[in-house]
This record gives structure tokens, C-alpha cells and sequence, in this order.
């Protein structure tokens, strides 16, 4: 008989060698919350021509699968690296840029989707900097905010789950590179 591991939960859940970590939002919620987010800013961009959504590597890459392909807008996709922590939970000073935009977005509206906002520093970093590149708007998606966190005053205007001060991994998140392919958010450590 032959065995299909990959449809057994308990290997499909986690990569070799990683203990699956406590759910904090299960998928089927976060798969609601995304078609809640499309069909606002689908209702939003109506009519206003193409929308080119960044999203921010690593983490927001599968929110931004999810989300894109939910929407019912004309789009476009673009991607974005920064870094600001090295290997852990611990913030390593400045934003760094390690991927610009590759298409041009002058003149054209803009949404930044990113996977967490925690202190605000990154996507207050990532606002500036497309900016300087001209587009018709800049507006901002994340599918977590931590709002206890927040150390820059930063809007985000659509928000899927707002969380308290705890590591999450999961869709897309990681914990120095691990869990990011988990189907749901999972919670590491508890809140100092
Ligand atoms: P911020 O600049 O402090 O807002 O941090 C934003 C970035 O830090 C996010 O895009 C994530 O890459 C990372 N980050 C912050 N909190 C978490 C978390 O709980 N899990 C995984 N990554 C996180
Ligand atoms: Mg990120």
C-alpha cells in the first residue's frame, strides 16, 4: 500500500524536525478574514485602474497570494526586501532595503502588503521610500498588527487580526527561518 505522507495533517503541519507550535488563529479564520480584505479593497479600488500590490519578502508572500487572487480589481504584483532582525526577536537597529521595486509605480496607486506590523519602523521606512518613487497613492495591508508594540505612529488601513505582544509564526512568519510554511499562526512564546 502506498502511504501519501503529505495528506497525513501531522506531516503536511510542520517542516522535518519542527514541533508544531499552539494555534493562535486557525486557517479557516484567516482565509475569512482575506475575503473580508479583498471584497473591501476590491469595493475600494473601483474603478481607479490598476492597483500594484507590493508585497514585503519574506513573510508576507503567502497573504499576498491569498489576498491577490481574491481580489476582483484589475492588479499587478510586485515585491519588496527589507530586513530589520537578524536571526531572532530581537530589533537590530535600522531598516535595511535588499530589494527594490522592479516595476515603475509612478503615477499609480499603490498597496503595501505586509505580513506584521510590530514597532511600525518598517513599513514607516517602506511608505517613505516608495514615495520617492512617485505613485498616484500609497496605502497599507497587514494581515497581523501588534498594537502594544507600536514605537512610530504608522496608519495601516486594512488590518486582518490585530494581536497582543507574542512571536507568531506561520503563514509566511518565521522564527529565525523556521515555521513559515505552517497553514496557521501559531504562537512561539508568551507575552513578556
Ligand atoms: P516592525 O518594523 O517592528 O514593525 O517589524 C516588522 C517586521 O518584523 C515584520 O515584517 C516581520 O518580518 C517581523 N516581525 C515582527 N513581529 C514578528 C512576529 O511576531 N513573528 C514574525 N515576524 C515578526
Ligand atoms: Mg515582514
Amino acid at each position: 500500500m502506498i502511504v501519501l505522507l503529505y495528506r497525513i495533517p501531522k506531516f503536511r503541519i510542520c517542516n522535518v524536525n519542527e514541533a508544531a507550535p499552539p494555534v493562535l488563529i486557525p486557517e479557516a479564520d484567516i482565509a475569512r478574514r482575506i475575503d473580508e480584505l479583498a471584497k473591501q479593497i476590491s469595493a475600494d479600488y473601483q474603478d481607479k485602474g490598476d492597483l500594484v500590490l507590493i508585497g514585503v519578502l519574506k513573510g508576507a508572500f503567502i497573504f499576498l497570494a491569498d489576498l491577490s487572487r481574491r481580489l476582483t480589481i484589475p492588479r499587478t504584483i510586485e515585491f519588496i526586501a527589507v530586513s530589520s532582525y537578524e536571526k531572532s526577536d530581537v530589533p537590530s537597529g535600522a531598516v535595511r532595503l535588499v530589494m527594490d521595486v522592479r516595476g515603475n509605480i509612478e503615477g499609480r496607486h499603490v498597496l503595501i502588503v505586509e505580513d506584521i506590523v510590530d514597532t511600525g519602523r518598517t513599513l514607516e521606512y517602506l511608505i517613505g521610500m516608495l514615495e520617492s518613487h512617485g505613485p498616484a497613492s500609497i496605502r497599507t495591508c497587514a494581515l497581523l498588527h501588534k498594537p502594544e508594540s507600536a514605537t512610530v505612529d504608522v496608519d495601516i488601513d486594512y488590518v486582518g487580526f490585530g494581536i497582543g505582544g507574542e512571536w507568531v509564526v506561520g503563514y509566511g512568519l518565521d522564527y529565525a527561518e523556521h515555521n513559515r510554511t505552517l497553514p496557521y499562526i501559531g504562537k512561539i512564546k508568551p507575552a513578556d
